[in-house]
């Protein structure tokens, strides 16, 4: 649903807006009127912070509704409002500063966005506006894991100019008002259980190589695509195995997680793994080559230089490929030249049924990135290049694509 197609009075989500106190809380009114015009009904709840950049009276407006504030949730007493306005089918935090994050990552109750928060039953939206060197604070983004961890969702902060004049740009900047209006939406629905009695296995993250027991060869994938999968199959109904290697990311609910550490590890857990499999996503950055002797002690310095023997790890996608069945096989490939050729052959000689791929140089995407910028290659060369999106959006419309390609129940 984009944030302008109207729906039917009957179906209006009921839409729970929080303004937290950021210079991006001037952009709220703009989110709920996109909110109102696709036709949710609105309700707000602004921090004392937020009144200092926004007015009462111009959230109001845009979301034709009275605004609560600590200040009526003390007045409404024992009305509770914190319970009443919880009543919603999605909130979200519009603005979000590191200081609501730590409260509610903490559980704590002291003012109404927090005490809200502890009781919204539908799903949870935070959108961030911080300085970037404080989004990227390690306390910020341990309270940021936690909050997933509960099943909360996050848009953004996104690239772009933030904060006030002189602060430049930066992994900061609040998502755009439509934006955040279509991810809202988007989760008020209730999700289609189009995978239910589908068995789904992911793999996700690196592999580690041992050379000895303290060196290892490996890359800088976090698994981030990967558990987004996971997290969206599970979401649709599907029964998921997620084979991850080292990977600093919680296990997204209802999902069964095996951990691994070599690209021999992975294979073994895969192919046990998909043998009564519907679909098999393959998002694992895989080494190639392994070392061909793993010393048991740590190896002392030596010369100037020095040769390690590699052999090759098996390809797990195209072992899976060898002997297909009815499994759909979805892959990913990073290329930094002829992609859509070199992804096209990688479909076709691992007989995959497409492969996503992506770019590492891009900004914000690929490695370690909430986003991701990807184009669907099949073995026959056809291609569509999909928009820059969240992981989790490119997690939705790959399995859209491999949902259509799954053989009747
Ligand atoms: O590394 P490459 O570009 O060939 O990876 C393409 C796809 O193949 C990815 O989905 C990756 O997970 C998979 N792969 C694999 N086993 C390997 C190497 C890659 O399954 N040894």
């Amino acid at each position: 649903m984009s944030a302008s197609s109207p729906v039917s009075p009957a179906d209006a989500p009921k839409v729970l807006v929080m303004v937290s106190g950021s210079v991006a809380a001037i952009k709220a009114p703009a989110a709920l009127r996109r909110l109102r015009e696709a036709g949710a009904r609105t309700q707000v709840i602004a921090t004392r912070a937020a009144l200092e950049f926004v007015t009462p009276l111009s959230l109001s407006t845009a979301g034709a509704c009275e605004v609560a504030t600590d200040t009526t949730w003390f007045a409404a007493q024992p009305q509770a409002q914190h319970l009443t306005l919880a009543r919603c089918d999605v909130a979200v935090i519009v603005g979000a500063g590191a200081d609501a994050l730590a409260r509610a990552a903490q559980g704590r109750a002291e003012d109404l966005l927090s005490a809200t928060l502890l009781s919204v039953r539908g799903p949870v939206l935070w959108v961030p506006a911080m300085n970037e060197r404080m989004w990227q604070h390690p306390a910020v983004q341990a309270n940021v894991e936690r909050l997933r961890s509960f099943g909360h969702h996050f848009l953004g902060p996104v690239f772009g100019a933030f904060g006030t004049a002189g602060e430049g740009e930066g992994l900061g900047r609040m998502a755009e008002p439509e934006d955040i209006a279509a991810e809202t939406l988007r989760l008020a629905r209730p999700r289609p259980q189009d995978l239910a009695g589908r068995k789904v296995v992911v793999s996700a993250g690196p592999t580690r190589e041992y050379l000895d027991p303290v060196r290892y060869i490996s890359n800088p994938s976090s698994g981030k695509m990967g558990f987004a999968v996971a997290e969206a199959a599970a979401a649709r109904g599907a029964d998921v195995t997620l084979i991850s290697g080292p990977a600093q990311l919680p296990t997204p609910a209802g999902v069964r997680r095996v951990d691994i550490q070599s690209a021999l590890e992975l294979h073994s857990a895969v192919v046990q793994a998909a043998q009564d499999a519907d679909l098999v996503v393959m998002t694992a950055a895989v080494a190639d080559y392994r070392a061909a002797e793993v010393k048991t002690e740590k190896e002392a310095k030596g010369g100037e230089t020095k040769t390690i023997e590699l052999v090759k790890n098996p390809d797990i996608l195209a072992a899976l490929g060898a002997d297909k069945g009815r499994r759909v096989l979805v892959g990913f490939a990073m290329e930094t030249h002829a992609g859509v050729e070199r992804a096209a052959g990688k479909a076709q000689r691992k007989n995959a049924d497409f492969i996503l791929l992506n770019y590492p140089t891009q900004e914000g995407t690929a490695f370690g990135g909430d986003d991701n910028q990807v184009t669907l290659v099949r073995a026959d060369g056809s291609h569509e290049a999909w928009p820059r999106l969240s992981k989790r959006e490119v997690a939705e419309r790959l399995l859209d694509q491999a949902q259509a390609l799954l053989p009747a129940n």
